[in-house]
């Protein structure tokens, strides 16, 4: 899977002091108040430099070097660990892990009995001390071998309550962190009490479990990842629990009613080999994107104690367990330029050109700002350092400028007057800044889209010819294209006889096109391809759709309250585009599927008169009723022709779903050939794949 970090190459005596100071003053931020000056990817690649360094120049180590220490030497609290609180050292990719393992068996002189395997979290160490049952004292990992006591934050965390089932003195140790919706909470009464927002949820968390004396509160999760009994107690109980493998003593924690991962999709789990170990390595690595917290990697160890017992520890960490580090899904990168685009319906929106880095396996060298409003509230500026986050599928998104690495020769972001692409005024009343001509701004931009290969594929139309056809006034939206004559066509320069008869042929086949591609060539806004096909299947036909309110379109799958209204609002705006249509005999019907009101009203009789039952049997399912559909890969057999648009509406015709991603959810995946990740990812979630030609056996009577 993922590569171990580069190195950062350090020339001389002063490079190696600088690198030294760097890194103390990024793990002095981390370990402090979560901040950040390095992503982990430079950090670690820092630290490696230094201890490179190290070994070619023994005699200039200096005694405050970060390496082999825990924490990177940033010291933080005073409270002291009953047992050091280590880190763990880290493996990148399936041929380190195996490199580690087959180190500690040799150590063992025997193969490791049980392996244990589980998420990493992305959060901060706390080590929770119950004292007679009852949350004592909460105490952070500071530099492992005392931290700061925030107690404080006894109960307003998730997952640690303040009394255990039964009324015993343990120490649980795990890791505090925010969900993601614990974190835009977190986010909003923050903004909310002084305008500004979180980095990210580590840092949130982090902030958030040392604050004191905020006006706000913000709640927290923790999850356990182990338990120890006092350690000089000499009780049954305390030998029990010292006995237990990992896996019994997590149960043992979750029966006391402390959250351990055992309820999340990526539970820890026991494994008997190597080989078992790696699919439940990718299975989290794939699960990662889906998760409602953040992991960092996958933490494999030794279950038993007695395996545990005869690894034994180095310097700054257990032999017996290793953390499996994923990709990064946030770095710090360079803000170099903002973008701005007014969109196919006039929204105006800025793009971030960053310096390109790799986020979870892709180069990113664009990054979505949202809007003007984003902007101000995150405080950006030209040339910032800023916090760029991607993971799965996600657009990668800006999330704050590290304003301690500003070095003051950063820029405002300069915000535009006018519309970007016209020239014309904003309308700034809502937060997403439009052009004041709506999509008449977009004019070549919609017509090109709405005549496009997957919308009304009028092949001929290319944007020099429709930038013609406006200059000239012949057409001002793409309902126009079906009036135009032949003799209008010829009076344009470079139109002959040919490409006209050829151009006036498609637009009469474009006529036929299915509700679906009519409605996705419209550009509701809100809407896509696949909604278009979502919502042409549920009413069958325009008029059907047009007569829907905001509460009958959330019927389809997708639209909640948020967009419904806003569909309405826009078939209103489009009436007099969709009438013309109408007028030149455009086809407002979904092939295939009976209107809407005509199915409620035939559903009516069929209740009244008793038919209901046999109606139902003899409509057969369609062959992909209720099914989620990812295709992926080149297509081939009878599917060879098919663009992915096409793949997506016949899995929709069969009353599939099609989604873009893989997902636990997924039922199918359709790999052609040359399927990347998509396919590994099916794989280790279990997916069932098929084959284009299996895939078109499966849908024979549509093809
Ligand atoms: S085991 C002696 N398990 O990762 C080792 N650690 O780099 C005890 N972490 O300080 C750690 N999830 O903050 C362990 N499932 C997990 C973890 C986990 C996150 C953190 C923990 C630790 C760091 C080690």
């Amino acid at each position: 899977m993922s590569e171990a970090p580069a190195i950062t190459a350090l020339a001389d005596e002063t490079a190696y002091a600088e690198a030294v100071r760097l890194a103390l003053d990024a793990s002095a931020a981390y370990y402090g108040d979560g901040t950040s000056t390095l992503d982990d990817d430079a950090y670690d690649r820092l630290v490696r430099g230094i201890a490179a360094y190290e070994e070619a120049h023994p005699d200039q180590v200096s005694a405050i070097s970060p390496t082999g220490k825990v924490a990177g030497g940033a010291v933080v609290g005073d409270v002291p660990h009953t047992v050091p609180m280590l880190s763990l050292d880290n493996v990148f990719g399936a041929g380190q892990l195996a490199d580690w393992a087959a180190s500690l068996e040799r150590r063992l002189g025997r193969p490791v009995e049980v392996w244990s395997v589980e998420p990493k979290l992305d959060g901060l160490a706390v080590s929770a001390r119950y004292r007679r049952g009852r949350l004592a004292q909460l105490v952070t990992r500071g530099d492992g071998l005392a931290g700061e006591d925030v107690s404080h934050a006894i109960g307003t965390i998730a997952g640690l309550p303040g009394e255990l089932a039964e009324p015993l003195t343990v120490e649980v140790r795990g890791e505090v962190m925010m969900t993601t919706e614990q974190f835009e909470a977190a986010c909003a009464k923050r903004a909310a009490h002084d305008g500004t927002t979180f980095a990210n949820p580590r840092s949130a968390a982090a902030g958030t479990l040392r604050a004191q004396d905020r006006p706000y509160v913000c709640e927290m999760t923790f999850f356990a990842y182990g338990v120890l009994p006092p350690p000089a107690e000499e009780s049954e109980f305390a030998s029990t629990l010292r006995g237990l493998p990992h896996s019994e003593a997590m149960r043992w924690v979750a029966a006391q009613g402390v959250q351990t991962t055992a309820a999340t999709p990526v539970a820890g789990v026991v494994a008997a080999t190597l080989d078992e170990v790696v699919v439940r390595v990718e299975h989290i690595a794939g699960a990662r994107a889906g998760l409602a917290f953040a992991i960092d990697g996958i933490v494999v160890r030794c279950d038993l104690p007695a395996d545990q017992a005869q690894a034994g520890f180095s310097s700054r960490a257990p032999r017996w367990a290793v953390a499996y580090k994923l990709p990064a899904t946030e770095k710090i990168t360079k803000l170099l330029a903002v973008e701005w685009n007014t969109g196919r319906t006039g929204v105006i929106a800025p793009r971030a050109v960053l310096e390109p880095v790799e986020l979870d396996g892709s180069l990113v060298t664009y990054a979505t700002l949202h809007n003007v409003a984003d902007i101000a509230r995150r405080g950006l500026m030209l040339g910032d350092s800023v916090v760029v986050y991607k993971a799965g599928d996600v657009i990668p998104r800006v999330e704050a400028p590290v304003v301690h690495l500003r070095t003051g020769e950063e820029r405002p972001i300069e915000i535009p007057e006018v519309c970007p692409s016209c020239g014309d005024a904003i309308d700034a009343s809502q937060e997403r800044w439009r052009c004041v001509r709506g999509r008449e701004c977009r004019a070549i931009a919609s017509i090109g889209y709405a005549v496009g290969r997957d919308t009304l594929d009028i092949a001929g139309l290319a944007e020099s010819r429709i930038k013609q056809m406006l200059d000239t006034g012949l057409i001002a939206d793409f309902g126009d294209l079906f009036y135009l004559t032949k003799e209008q066509l010829l009076g344009l320069e470079r139109m002959g006889e040919v490409s006209t008869a050829n151009l006036l042929a498609a637009i009469e086949e474009a006529k036929s096109k299915p509700l679906s591609r009519v409605l996705c060539a419209l550009g509701v806004r809100g809407t896509g391809r696949s909604m278009s096909r979502r919502m042409a299947q549920y009413f069958g036909t325009m008029d059907a759709l047009r007569a829907a309110d905001a509460e009958a379109i959330q019927e389809v799958e997708g639209l909640g309250p948020e967009k419904a209204p806003v569909v309405v609002a826009e078939l209103a705006e489009l009436g007099p585009l969709i009438d013309k249509l109408v007028r030149a005999g455009v086809n407002m019907t979904e092939p295939g599927i009976t209107p809407r009101p005509e199915r409620a009203a035939e559903a009516d009789a069929e209740r009244e008169s008793g038919t209901e039952t046999e109606v139902e049997a003899e409509e057969a399912a369609p062959p992909l009723a209720g099914k989620s559909v990812v295709v992926t890969g080149a297509m081939s057999g009878p599917l060879a022709t098919y663009s992915r648009n096409e793949m997506n509406e016949l899995v929709e015709r069969a009353g599939g779903r099609a989604s873009s991603s893989v997902s636990a959810r997924t039922d199918f995946l359709v790999a052609g050939e040359k399927a990347g990740s998509k396919r590994t990812k099916a794989e280790s979630l279990g997916v069932r794949i098929l084959t284009p030609e299996e895939f078109a056996g499966l849908l024979a009577d549509l093809l």
